[in-house]
């Protein structure tokens, strides 16, 4: 494993503090303070979590120090407090989240001095902030919050609507991570061998054109083109359209999609979505990752030999067939936790990450 010495870790954490900061710099104390949406924790909730979770892992953890303030880790940890009753409770106003990061940072900065890097938990805190910052734009994205100098997704030029087939040979892939050359989470490892059948896969993202066209065809009307659990969700929502795709750029991929609209809009097209194997052996020839995530058809689980590691709410708790796997990144993802064997995951309905689709077929099949 290569460990990342004190030095250079020390830049990256204010680094990524900074990153952090700049981004709601510009926002008003009422929007931080909000509950922009049912699913989504106030700003101020992100900035309160990262410095709880530094807390407990560098200084608690690793160094052994008595937790900074015991009765907001309870509050900060995603499980004691799920996200549906956040809204009532004492979190910090964004003033104290500040001090509080702060104050934490000045812990653990202290504590890596003396003990010097761990090989897993100084990565796994600084990649924990850089993930929450995604978090925090998709409830900012929901609010018309965002900087006006965020980076907006780009044109895939003008033949990006017509598909592209890449041809993937069959053969035996090892999927994952490898032990100990790199930082990985444990959800990536064991690296292990599959077999993958030949498939075709898009060359780009499908793109607001594309999608439109879905639409325009009766994308929303058609049954025959959803699965059961989607059409009922479809239903129960009223989902008709999709405002954000018909609002965007035609060459620009879609985003903001749910799992459930991929796949239909997968079966209306004659493909699928791809697994998580497929996109991750096909990775290197593809054009357009990390503007979008990528739904794949495959459920979060662990692979074979998994052991959860340092614990098991990271991923283990949900591993079973309710989340999906997202593949690799967007535009709001920090390349450092956007690798090639990252896996992502959310629930089929969710619309508010920056997710897109990418297609793939089997030889067989005959995509119009
Ligand atoms: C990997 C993005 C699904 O946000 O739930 C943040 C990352 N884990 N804090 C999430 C995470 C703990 C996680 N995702
Ligand atoms: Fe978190």
């Amino acid at each position: 494993m290569t460990v990342t010495d004190t030095a250079t870790l020390t830049e990256d954490l204010a680094a990524a503090r900074q990153r952090t900061l700049d981004l709601v710099s510009h926002l008003p104390r009422a929007d931080l303070e909000r509950q922009i949406a049912p699913i989504m924790s106030p700003l101020v909730w992100d900035l309160g979590h990262i410095a709880a979770y530094e807390d407990l892992w560098l200084a608690h953890r690793h160094a052994g120090m008595e937790l900074l303030r015991p009765d907001l880790a309870a509050l900060y940890d995603a499980f004691e407090t799920p996200r549906a009753v956040r809204g009532d409770l004492e979190i910090l106003g964004y003033d104290d989240a500040v001090v509080y990061l702060a104050e934490v940072r000045d812990r653990t900065l202290a504590a890596l001095e003396r003990f010097g890097p761990d090989p897993v938990l100084h990565e796994l805190v600084l990649q924990h902030e850089l993930q929450h910052t995604e978090t925090m734009r998709q409830a900012m994205a929901i609010a018309g919050l965002l900087p006006p100098g965020e980076p907006r997704l780009p044109s895939l030029g003008a033949s990006a609507s017509v598909d592209e087939w890449l041809s993937v040979p069959a053969g035996t892939y090892a999927l994952g991570a490898p032990e100990g050359d790199r930082f990985s989470y444990d959800n990536e490892r064991p690296l292990h061998a599959v077999e993958i059948a030949d498939f075709s896969i898009a060359r780009r993202p499908v793109t607001n054109g594309t999608w439109m066209a879905f639409v325009e065809g009766g994308g929303y009307v058609r049954r025959e083109w959803w699965s059961d659990e989607g059409w009922a969700w479809k239903e129960e929502y009223d989902i008709t359209h999709h405002a954000s795709v018909a609002a965007g750029d035609p060459d620009a991929p879609a985003c903001h999609v749910s799992w459930f609209e991929a796949e239909a809009l997968a079966r209306w097209r004659g493909a699928r979505l791809p697994t998580e194997a497929e996109w991750e052996k096909a990775r290197e020839r593809l054009d357009g990752v990390g503007l979008v995530w990528e739904w794949t058809a495959s459920p979060f689980g662990g692979y074979p030999g998994f052991v959860a590691h340092p614990y098991r709410e990271y991923s283990e708790v949900f591993f079973g067939d309710r989340y999906r796997v997202l593949r690799g990144g967007s535009w709001a993802t920090h390349p450092r936790v956007a690798t090639t064997t990252f896996r992502n995951w959310d629930l089929p309905e969710r619309r508010q990450i920056f997710a897109g689709v990418r297609l793939a077929h089997d030889p067989e099949g005959s995509p119009r």
